[in-house]
């Protein structure tokens, strides 16, 4: 099958990228990875492109020109899809209409509720019994784009922000392919 050439956008470990690149080695998965770009030189993640033999660009968004140098990377390589996972910058206006529908994220809670940072935080202390995460296309608002996909979870009375956070992401995994495959896959 012709798979959709992505690029992951990470900024730390990387789990999500590592689940995506298993999948992508499924013949049936509609993406390839052809590039992972990091805004930190040493997010974990980077070990995981350099594992799977993924090429990777450390491109640093204090500089002025970052957005310029992805899409250069991007164009170059003919990437059509762009994962957000784990990366820890806004993208402008300008950017992301050159990708409008093609951009994606995952987001550890049940959007619209809970936007932003320390989600696991306040999920816990507004005392929540359901949560989970959200995949959704980016536009040029904080986790507002259309949502493609959720997942839920339920949050235990003995959760702790590394319990809730760990059982989430178990779900993310599952998630962020699935909406994947929901948007790709042509039956
Ligand atoms: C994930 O929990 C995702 O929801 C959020 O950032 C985290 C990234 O984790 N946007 P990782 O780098 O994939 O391990």
């Amino acid at each position: 099958m012709v798979k959709i050439n992505s690029c992951i956008f990470i900024s730390g470990t990387g789990t999500n990228l590592n689940a995506l690149i298993n999948n992508s080695r499924n013949y049936n998965f509609p993406i390839n990875i052809r590039l992972v770009i990091s805004n930190k030189k040493n997010a974990l993640g980077l070990k995981i492109a350099k594992k799977f033999s993924i090429p990777f660009k450390i491109i640093d968004t204090n500089n002025p020109l970052f957005e310029r140098y992805i899409l250069n990377e991007i164009t170059k390589r003919k990437i059509n899809l762009i994962c957000l996972a784990g990366y820890m910058k806004i993208l402008s206006k300008g950017f992301l209409k050159n990708f409008k529908g093609k951009i994606m994220n995952i987001h550890p809670s049940l959007l619209p509720k809970y936007k932003g940072t320390k989600t696991f935080e306040r999920i816990l202390k507004n005392k929540e019994k359901v949560t989970g995460c959200t995949v959704h296309y980016v536009n040029e608002k904080l986790d507002s784009g259309k949502i493609i996909l959720k997942k839920k979870i339920d949050v235990l009375k003995k959760d702790n922000v590394q319990t809730l956070k760990k059982r989430t992401q178990k779900v993310e995994y599952r998630a962020y392919s699935e909406a994947i495959i929901k948007v790709f896959r042509k039956f």
